[in-house]
Order: structure tokens, then sequence, then C-alpha cells
């Protein structure tokens, strides 16, 4: 290129790129590929074979669906740019206008709204389960167009824990697969497709990422996708290919599920992920397990702390005692019970913020699962849009708070709660003497 102009050069000129064996993931950088041969092309068009352009393939984010797909124990995965976008393409690579799905009310509410206020616009209506332990009100939501279940495994705000077993083999009598968002639990701590789920969805930007740095989204599929007990449910999986060829499940086997949602769905729709924040997912979970160990025994200390405090009416961790899903959080969470849960002050609204305006050590933002410890009001931002009513059935009342806890030194989170409830005007603790009432 030397005897090349100015700008020829600018674009086309590099130096060599000669190492062979990078210990980190490369960061491949780029919109697409150049075909190295002419034929290339075609292969790649027709056969699907080598890169081409990265919102339909590219080698980081491949290398992180496999890192994913590893650890959740799963066939597949598929990188997103958002936790909404990993649920938006699970669903919709499932169900069309005219098909139904059955949630958990105790979802984001970001799933919520998606279900309630997008899906049902596109045709696809949806029912909620109030009581995600009561296998029979699964069983009597789910109609001949339901096309998936959906629950969190670990849910936002009473940190309820799905019976993921019981649920799954709900689903599984219709042919239909159980989605679980396994954004709070992570893989480390809990891998719904042992359990018999069949789909998992991730707000990678959570977690998996772990530094609040990046926004991204999984789905990670078992694999186990049975066109025989299934296909008629989900005619685009075995319908035959373009021109006759084989169906996507003839294909793909067991994964055609995820591969409908790779090949159709998402580079449809286009939520692709920067290479650069797959790359920075990839590092993240290259820390996972030791960040949410670490998490789950701060939270699990502050969580019993806060539940001996007076200025404090109630704690919704999994990991107490008290808790009604604690027995299931036993069972299904031996390596800890996670990071993030809600408490509620014993006041007013007032006494919450009181209390957020005085931490110092924990943030004030609406984000989770990162290093650092988070708090957020939900009644007046997550949950603002529910009434009175509906918040108070999921668990958030005016003075509750939820917390996502870090990897701080711990006796620096109790300090910051215990200087902040200091301010909270808590009633005369009843002495004994006058707690006897008269016979
Ligand atoms: C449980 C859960 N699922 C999904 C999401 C959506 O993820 P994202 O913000 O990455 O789109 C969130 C976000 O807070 C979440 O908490």
């Amino acid at each position: 290129m030397g005897g090349k102009g100015f700008t020829t050069r600018q674009v086309h000129e590099r130096g060599r790129t000669g190492a062979s064996s990078p210990r980190a993931t490369p960061i491949y950088l780029t919109a697409g590929f150049s075909f190295d041969e002419y034929d290339d092309a075609a292969a790649h068009f027709g056969a699907g074979e080598g890169y081409a352009y990265t919102r339909i393939g590219n080698p980081t984010i491949d290398a992180v669906e496999g890192a994913l797909a590893s650890l959740e124990g799963g066939s597949q995965a598929l990188l997103l740019a958002s936790g909404q976008a990993a649920t938006s393409v699970a669903l919709l690579s499932l169900a069309a206008a005219g098909d139904h799905i059955v949630s958990s009310r105790h979802v984001y509410e970001g799933t919520r709204g998606l279900l309630v206020d997008n899906l049902s616009r596109w045709g696809i209506s949806s029912d909620f389960v109030d009581e995600i332990d009561d296998v029979a009100a699964w069983e009597a939501a789910i109609r001949p167009n339901t096309r998936a279940l959906f629950a969190e495994s670990i849910s936002n705000a009473t940190n309820r824990i799905l019976d993921i077993a019981a649920v799954a083999a709900v689903a599984h009598r219709h042919g239909i697969p159980l989605i679980v968002d396994n954004t709070f639990a992570t893989p480390y701590l809990l891998r719904p497709i042992e359990h018999g789920a069949d789909v998992v969805v991730h707000s990678a930007s959570k977690f998996l990422a772990g530094q609040g740095a990046v926004i991204g989204g999984a789905i990670v599929d078992s694999g186990r996708f049975d066109a025989v007990a299934s296909g008629a449910l989900f005619p685009h999986l075995v319908a035959p290919g373009r021109g006759g060829g084989p169906s996507l499940a003839e294909r793909t086997g067991g994964d055609a599920r995820i591969a409908y949602a790779r090949e159709s769905i998402a580079p449809r729709l286009g939520p692709t992920p920067s290479p650069l924040n797959a790359f920075l997912i990839g590092q993240g979970i290259e820390t996972l397990s030791l960040r949410v160990e670490r998490q789950s025994a701060n939270a699990l200390a502050v969580a019993r702390w806060l539940d001996a405090h007076p200025a404090i009416a109630s704690v919704d961790y999994a990991g107490l005692p008290t808790h009604r899903d604690h027995a299931r959080a036993v069972e299904l969470l031996p390596d800890g019970y996670g990071s993030v849960f809600t408490f509620t002050v014993a006041g007013t609204a007032d006494d919450a913020r009181g209390v957020v305006e005085a931490l110092d050590v924990f943030t004030h933002m609406t984000h989770l699962g990162d290093v650092r410890s988070l708090v957020l009001h939900p009644a007046s931002t997550s949950h603002v849009l529910l009434s009175a009513q509906e918040r108070a059935a999921l668990g958030v009342h005016p003075g509750t708070l939820r917390v996502s806890i870090g990897i701080e030194d711990v006796d620096d989170l109790i300090d910051d709660l215990a200087r902040a409830l200091a301010g909270v005007a808590v009633a005369e603790p009843v002495t004994a003497t006058e707690a006897q009432v008269p016979a």
C-alpha cells in the first residue's frame, strides 16, 4: 500500500497482529468480516459458514455465549443488548399473535410492562399467577393457546423462590417450556435447567457483568426441544425450511428454539450486543462466583442485623428463617441466598427517604448486582405505576427499600445503615413490666 494515497492508507494500512493465542478474549469490534475467498460469501449466506456481519455473528460474542451456556448447564446461549431484549426475544421466539403467556406476578416491572403493554398490542395475551408455589394455579391459568410459563428464580421485591421442578412439570404436561429469569440468583447460586427449566434469561447488566459498566442480556436454552411432543404447538420450528429444505428441528434437533431466536428473531429485531460490551460481560463472568459468594455472605449478615433493628418492620430475605420460602431457599440455594432484598422501615415514606439520604456507602440508584451496595425506594420509582394495593400485594410498602449488597467490608455497610436508621423515630420499646397485662 506504500504508493497509495493518504486516505486510502488511512483506512487500509495496519501493523501486524501476529499474536496467535491471546490470553484474554480478543475484542472483534467490527461491523463485519471480509470474505477471504470469493466463494466464502456464498458459503456464509447458504450454509451459515464463518462470520460475515456482527448482527448475525461475532467471535467475541460467541466466546461469551459459550461461557454462559456452560455455566448455566445449557446447550447454547444467545447474548443480546439488554435483559429486556433477552426476555423479548425469548418470548417472541415462542409466541405469536393469538398466543398466550402465563407469568408469575412476582416479576421485574419491565417484564410485566412488556407483557401487559407491549405484547398485548401485538396480540399476545398474558395472565399472572399470584401465589407462585400454587401449582394448581399455574395449571389453571394454562389455555390451549399458552406457549410459555415465565417466572423469576428469586423474585424481585419479596425474594419469592420458585419451585422450578414443580412448575416445569406443569409446563411439560402441556408441551410448553418454562422460562426462568435467573438474574437475581446467577448460575453460581442456581442453575434452573438442572431443575427442569427449559429456557433461562438474564439481565447480564447485573451480576454477570458485575461492575455496572454495561447493559446486556442473555438467553440460555436447555437444548431439549421435543419436536414430536411439541411440534404442533410451535409450527415455525418444525415447518420445512425455505425451498422445502429441512425444518429447524430437523437441522438443529433440541436446539430448535434457540436456533429460531438466533437466526430469525434476534437478527431481524436487531438487539445485537456490542462486541465491546460482550467482552466486558465475559470479563465479569470470570469473577462471578467470587463476587456472588461474598455478596451473599454480606447480604445475609446485613439482613440479620436489620431484622433485629427496632426501626425495621420487616426484612424480605429468603436467607432468613422467617421468610415464607426459606425452606425452599435452603434446598435450592446451598451456596448463598443472593444479594438483593427489601426491608421496610417502621415509619413513613419520609422516613425511608431520610434513610436513603443519610446513607453514604450505599449508592442511591436503580440497578443491582454491582460490586458496590445500592439502595432504591421502589414505591416512588420502579413500582410507581402500580396502585397502592398492587404494590402492597408485591410487598412494596411506603417504607420499603430495596438493597443490592456489594462486596464491601460488611462492617462498613452495617455502620452506614446504623447511622442512617438512627434518624428514624422509633416508638419507645415497651418494657417487660409495661407489657404485662393485668389479669
Ligand atoms: C430480574 C430482572 N430481569 C430483567 C431485567 C431487565 O434487564 P436490563 O435492564 O438489562 O434490560 C432486570 C432489570 O432490572 C431485572 O431486574
